[in-house]
Parts: structure tokens; C-alpha cells; sequence
């Protein structure tokens, strides 16, 4: 089946400090949302991207990638987004054509994803997994907080076995009708979620892990601006 690629870059990205949304940041020179349409495109299974620009900046967005070329064996389509993220993947959604069989979404906010991570997960959808998704063990250890009360110490309720917790990833990979479904019964319940697997989850239907990439890390605060500018000059070195 063929492959397209939703991008999800409509975010403000307060978290990173003020300043253009956090798509349009530059890492090397080069706007993030850019860095991470040429990471879906590098892959030869992936024929189409659509990424979703901020609501008022499609047009920018547009230019911004006609600037920077991706692989010419795939299309590219710009839409604007909306209020949430699970919006923006929806406005996404409804303009991949029905010839595609199998939808990726990635995060722009994860610039670096190595091609490898990107294969491994179009590979196991091709295999019949309805719902794929990479991610990595924890580092640290999670508590869980329950209720308190503003400016008091949270109180701990539970620490979840941390080896059987896991970090979860983009690109995540769905046969394209499941991932339909999920985002119009989600809009139906008006619950929100913060992955589009976790929608699937609540389908019932199931979803599995591949290995993650240290180098698909989410760009979130500043630190991890410095971050993903070390990585990309080690790659260049
Ligand atoms: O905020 P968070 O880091 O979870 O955002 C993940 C991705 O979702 C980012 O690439 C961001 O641009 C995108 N997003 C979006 N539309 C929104 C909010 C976030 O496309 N309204």
C-alpha cells in the first residue's frame, strides 16, 4: 500500500521560550518543520507529505518548503491547523487521498528522526499491525501524583515498575482506516489525547511497539535546542 506522511506543526511551542512557532525555528539554518518533512521523505516507502502549518502561516509554509527541497518522489501538501493537536492530525487526515493505505504521523517537533526508525515502522504496519508505535525504555524513575491543592508539594500515589514502562515516539504508524475511525469516534466522545495510538487504544484495537531512537527525541524546551544542534554537527563531522 502506499505510504503518506501527516506532519503535525501547528503548535505554538511556548514550552520553548517566546518567539515564532516552534516549527519555524531554525536548527542549522534550516526551519525544524522542514528538517523533519525531509526525515519522513528520506524514507523510499513514504509518496506523500502533508504537513499542517499554524492556521495563519500555510502560505509560509508553503514557501519555506519550496526553499528547501525534499526528495522529488514525494508530493508534498501544505494545510493549516487547528486549536490542538489532535485537530491539526485530523485536518491532515482528511486530505490524504484514498489511494494511501497506510498514514505515518510524526511530530515536527521531532526533527532528527533517523530514516531507520521511520522504515522500522512502515515495515511492521506492512506486516499487518494495525497500529505501530517506537519508543524507548525510561532513564528516570515516574511516580504518579495524585490531587493538591495549588503551590502545595505534591503528594506520591504510586511508582509504576519502570520496566514496563516505555517512552513513546513519532513517527507512529496505522493502516490508514483505523487511524480514521480513532480521530472520528474521538471527536465524537470530545476526549482529548495526547497520541494518536492512544486513540486507537481506546478502540480496542491493537498497537504495538518497534524500537525508538535516541535521535527522535522531541524538541520541547530550550535545552533541547542545543541538543538537536549537536547532533545535527556530528553528523556532519
Ligand atoms: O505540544 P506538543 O509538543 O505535544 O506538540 C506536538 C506536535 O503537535 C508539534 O509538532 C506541534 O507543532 C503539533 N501541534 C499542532 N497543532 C496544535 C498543537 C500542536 O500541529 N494545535
Amino acid at each position: 500500500p502506499r505510504t503518506a506522511a501527516v506532519i503535525p506543526a501547528a503548535g505554538r511551542g511556548v514550552r520553548l521560550g517566546p518567539g515564532a512557532p516552534k516549527a519555524l525555528r531554525m536548527l542549522s539554518g534550516i526551519p525544524m518543520l522542514v528538517h523533519a518533512a525531509r526525515a519522513l521523505a528520506a524514507s523510499r516507502a513514504v509518496h506523500l507529505v502533508v504537513v499542517v502549518a499554524p492556521p495563519d502561516g500555510a502560505a509560509e509554509v508553503k514557501s519555506l518548503l519550496d526553499a528547501h527541497a525534499l526528495p522529488e518522489r514525494a508530493d508534498v501538501l501544505v494545510v493549516p491547523g487547528g486549536e490542538t493537536r489532535q485537530e491539526s492530525v485530523k485536518l491532515g487526515l482528511d486530505v490524504v487521498p484514498p489511494d494511501i493505505g497506510i498514514v505515518l504521523v510524526h511530530d515536527a517537533a521531532r526533527p532528527l528522526v533517523p530514516v531507520e526508525t521511520v522504515d522500522a515502522v512502515i515495515d511492521a504496519v506492512r506486516d499487518g499491525a494495525p497500529a505501530v508505535v517506537p519508543a524507548l525504555p525510561l532513564a528516570d524513575t515516574v511516580k504518579e501524583i495524585g490531587p493538591c491543592a495549588p503551590g502545595e508539594p505534591e503528594p506520591v500515589v504510586a511508582t509504576p515498575d519502570r520496566a514496563r514502562l516505555r517512552a513513546v515516539q513519532t513517527p507512529q504508524g496505522f493502516a490508514r482506516a483505523v487511524l480514521v475511525r480513532a480521530h472520528e469516534t474521538v471527536a465524537v466522545s470530545g476526549e482529548g489525547a495526547t497520541d494518536d495510538a492512544g486513540m486507537v487504544e481506546r478502540l480496542g484495537a491493537p498497537v504495538v511497539l518497534v524500537p525508538g531512537h535516541e535521535e527522535a527525541f522531541k524538541v520541547t524546551r530550550p535545552l533541547d535546542l542545543v541538543l538537536a544542534e549537536a547532533v545535527l554537527a556530528r553528523r556532519r563531522a
